[in-house]
């Protein structure tokens, strides 16, 4: 009898399982199911690489995987406002591209849907969000993008460090992006928080005595690469993979040269938007962006940063970062700090460009 009791209840136990297994199954279909009717077989990106590159990367991105792609290129400050624009009806399904402080700053205001991609195991810890929010796919480092005529016209060497760049002689002479709208400036300016030991009033009393010798606060971050080149400013503050790439587009009068105290760097990101219209195809292309293949489309396109995933070639014209000294640059921590820092430098140091 007892036997029998238990025999009885295994197969009444069995039958359970296996109808909550089955139960399960249809849920998760259905989840899958209406996920993939949701999802269009497109992806809209806004992204803050070049044009080229974001046109590069999403045309690798479809003829490897048939699924479209579109973008349109932001730098940092205009993405994150145009995301939190389209809260509740998104126009975007991924962010690529622009600096991670950016992502962290999207993240804390709950814009971003953090997703570990399977592909993320093999990026370093160091360039990828612990909570998942964004992943990284290329590094760069600030530097100092001289017009070499013309210093020698001001009678001065290459700038070599922060602190050479409040020289008089530079007085308007200086091209650097406002934090604000652009990623470029406010690693910029979380640099000058971190070798102020974190005190942002010293960092923007840097800035604030940069200010004389600035031409122009630009909206992207690249765009002083184009004033020194054309020889409208003696130095641009950007990242250093943009001075080489205008170097190389026929401005070989430009150098290159990095600040002893230490220089900040870039993670460039990508994430996921929260509630995103074509999820599926989102999260292709994350996992995607993070492959081999679309960490070397770059230099194809004169885009010369560091790729983080460690089995991607790096190009010759890549500047090896292990030769550069940098500040230590937390993204988050840049990312938490933000909003109100950069309210600060519209008060106290620069109103943002107007369109
Ligand atoms: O050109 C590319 C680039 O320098 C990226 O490396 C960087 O993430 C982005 O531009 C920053 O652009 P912006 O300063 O305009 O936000």
């Amino acid at each position: 009898m007892a036997t029998n009791r238990i025999r009885g209840n295994r197969a009444l136990l069995a039958t359970a399982m296996a109808a909550s297994l089955l139960l399960g199954a249809a849920g998760c279909a259905r989840e899958g199911g209406a996920e993939a009717s949701k999802d269009g077989g497109v992806v809209h990106v806004v992204c803050g690489a070049t044009e080229d590159w974001c046109a590069a990367t999403t045309k690798k991105f479809t003829e490897s995987t048939g699924v479209k792609a579109d973008f349109v290129r932001l730098s940092s400050g205009e993405a994150l406002a145009r995301i939190k624009a389209g809260k509740g009806n998104a126009e975007f399904d991924v962010w690529y591209g622009g600096p991670a402080d950016g992502y962290a700053s999207a993240g804390d205001e709950g814009l971003l849907e953090p997703y570990v991609s399977p592909n993320a195991g093999v990026i370093p810890a160091k360039y990828k969000d612990p909570q998942g929010v964004w992943t990284g796919v290329y590094v760069g480092a600030l530097g100092f993008c001289s017009n070499s005529k013309l210093l020698t016209e001001r009678g001065i060497g290459l700038p070599d460090s922060w602190t050479a760049l409040l020289n008089q002689k530079l007085a308007k002479d200086i091209g650097i992006a406002h934090p604000s709208t652009s990623g470029t400036a406010y690693t910029t300016l979380w640099t000058q928080v971190q070798l102020a030991a974190g005190d942002e009033g010293k960092a923007l009393d840097y800035m604030r005595k940069l200010h004389p010798n600035v031409l122009q606060y630009t909206k992207s971050g690249s765009a002083p690469a184009q004033m020194t080149a054309r020889g409208e400013v003696a130095v641009g503050v950007i990242f250093a993979h943009d001075c080489v790439a205008t170097m190389e587009a026929g401005f070989p009068d430009l150098r290159l040269s990095f600040p002893a105290e230490g220089t900040g760097y870039e993670t460039g990101g990508v994430a996921l938007v929260k509630n995103a219209k074509n999820p599926t195809s989102a999260r292709k292309f994350v996992d995607w962006a993070l492959t081999t293949e679309a960490q070397e489309v770059g230099p194809s396109v004169k885009a010369y940063q560091f790729p983080t995933n460690p089995g991607a070639k790096v190009s010759e014209k890549v500047i090896p970062l292990s030769g550069i000294k940098m500040v230590d640059y937390d993204a988050v921590a840049a990312g938490k700090a933000k909003s109100a820092l950069n309210k600060r430098f519209d008060t106290e140091v620069a109103q943002a460009p107007k369109s």
